[in-house]
């Protein structure tokens, strides 16, 4: 990428990418460690404001980029990608050589494999399964013994989501098996969530009571899915469910065909990557509705008109356009993956600067997402600023939750459809009221952007 506001030639003591990248200086040898340790989010959202587009972050010996222009991070994502590796080895403990964490012609294979099972038209296969589930799950909620006690909307929406996605994904009924699956991959997350704060690569292999906990429950886990395809392929194969269209894509693939080992990496892959992501993204979503009546209200306007009080279909969703807008902004606001990472692997530039292979580079959609150059009154809850008109003014990349370029989110249309589903089925059972609705919660960052304290909802049935 060169900027044709300076001069190219070769006798120009000033190429374009002379420049020296602005950003902390941090403290010899360990730079920016503590600031980052103690609260990455504000450091982060710090120096993006007072050092630019492109920041420098001395990390312990090794440079990272911070980038917070559309334009760079199209760049990267999509028009150069083949320039960047994810460099996510740090999972391969939990999610093995899964979508999230393979890269090269793996990756390729495994995405042209797996796609399929994505498409729109699949997930709306799925839908009436997950609208009965979310139906069955709300129960619990009407036979609470204290109704006029609060409920913790993140447990909720958490609990609700892992057994959507347990029983879209694979038809578990049995309840302790789907709390078994549910248990594992808590232990992952709270693993990985442990190794990236660790300083020290070791850290993996220390007997922790996070690490000892993990080690076990991936047993577990590794055993109830190679017990589950064994079953799938003596027969037991349709179950309608997201693993008959993984095993029917593998099947149907003439040459490609996906061994178990890499069924399990990917099962594990998308209950990591879909769990904690939409739950969050859930989360906030009640946090701001119940701040923002006249949102909310809207919403349950245009249920009534398009669902009325039956059970939403596949057909509905679309239809659901204001819904869809409140989900977009949202994400905007508390993009569940703040924050994801690029290796390049060769120097490249941006703009005026020479960022070296050497580097890591983050892109962080919450810092991008809040940027007052593309977003007027970035901290307002707006949903109108997803009419169609409004996006087509935008950057595509000044707003990108789901990513971009060729390792866009499998998982955005069954995200959105779960989140529809859930905003649909509670607003028309429940009205919701939070207990403190002047307190501010902040945002957590962890493996995603997590409320900072609990959304508790007071939920009187409609
Ligand atoms: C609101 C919910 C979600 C958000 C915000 C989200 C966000 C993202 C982002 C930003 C990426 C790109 C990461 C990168 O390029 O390094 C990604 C990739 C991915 N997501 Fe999601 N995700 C969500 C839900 C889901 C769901 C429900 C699934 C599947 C069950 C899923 C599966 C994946 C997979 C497999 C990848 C890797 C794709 C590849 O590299 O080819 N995600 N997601």
């Amino acid at each position: 990428m060169k900027n044709p506001n300076v001069d190219q030639g070769q006798s120009s003591p000033r190429t374009v990418n002379d420049q020296k990248v602005p950003g902390p200086k941090g403290r010899p040898f360990i730079g920016v460690i503590p600031a980052m340790a103690r609260d990455p989010l504000s450091f982060m959202c710090k120096c993006a404001k007072r050092y630019g587009e492109v920041v420098k972050l001395p990390i312990g010996p090794k440079r990272f980029y911070l980038v917070n222009n559309p334009e760079y991070i199209k760049h990267i994502l999509q028009e150069n990608d083949r320039n960047f590796r994810k460099g996510y080895e740090l999972t391969r403990p939990v999610v093995g050589n899964g979508l999230i964490s393979s890269e090269g012609e793996l990756w390729r294979k495994q995405r042209r494999l797996i796609q399929p099972a994505f498409h729109r038209e699949k997930i709306a296969s799925l839908v009436a399964a997950m609208a009965t589930n979310i139906g069955e799950m709300l129960q619990r909620w009407q036979s609470r013994a204290n109704p006029s006690a609060p409920v913790d909307m993140e447990a909720e929406m958490f609990r609700l989501t892992r057994h959507n996605l347990i029983k879209t994904i694979f038809s578990l009924e049995l309840p302790e098996e789907i709390d078994r699956a549910g248990e594992a991959f808590e232990a992952g997350l709270e693993y990985l969530q442990q190794l990236m704060k660790a300083p020290f690569k070791l850290h993996a292999l220390i007997p922790t009571p996070t690490n000892v906990r993990f080690w076990r429950s991936r047993k577990k886990i590794d055993h109830l899915i190679y017990a589950m395809l064994a079953a799938r392929k003596d027969g037991n194969g349709k179950n309608g469910d997201l693993l008959d269209l993984l095993l029917n894509a593998s099947a149907d693939a003439a040459h490609d065909t996906m061994s178990d080992q890499q069924l399990r990496d990917e099962i594990m892959t998308l209950l990591m990557t879909g769990h904690e992501t939409t739950a969050s993204a859930l989360a906030w979503t009640w946090y701001l509705l119940t701040r923002h009546p006249e949102e909310e209200t809207r919403v349950v306007e245009e249920i009534k008109s398009v669902v009325g009080r039956r059970t939403p279909t596949a057909e509905d969703l679309p239809k659901l356009e204001y819904t869809g807008m409140v989900i977009d902004e949202v994400l905007r606001l508390y993009p569940s993956t703040w924050i994801f990472a690029r290796q390049p692997l060769a120097d490249f530039e941006l703009g005026p600067y020479r960022i070296p292979r050497s580097a890591m580079v983050f892109l962080t959609p919450f810092i991008m997402h809040r940027h007052p150059d593309h977003w007027p009154a970035p901290e307002t809850f707006q949903p109108q600023r997803f009419l169609p008109e409004a996006r087509a003014e935008r950057h595509p990349f000044a707003y990108f939750p789901f990513g971009g370029g060729p390792r866009y989110c499998i998982g955005d249309v069954l995200a959105k459809t779960i989140m529809k589903l859930v905003i649909v089925i509670v607003l028309q059972e429940f009205r919701l009221q939070q207990v403190a609705p002047d307190k501010e919660i902040l945002p957590k960052p962890k493996a995603t952007l997590r409320p900072g304290g609990p959304i508790e909802i007071r939920l009187e049935p409609r």
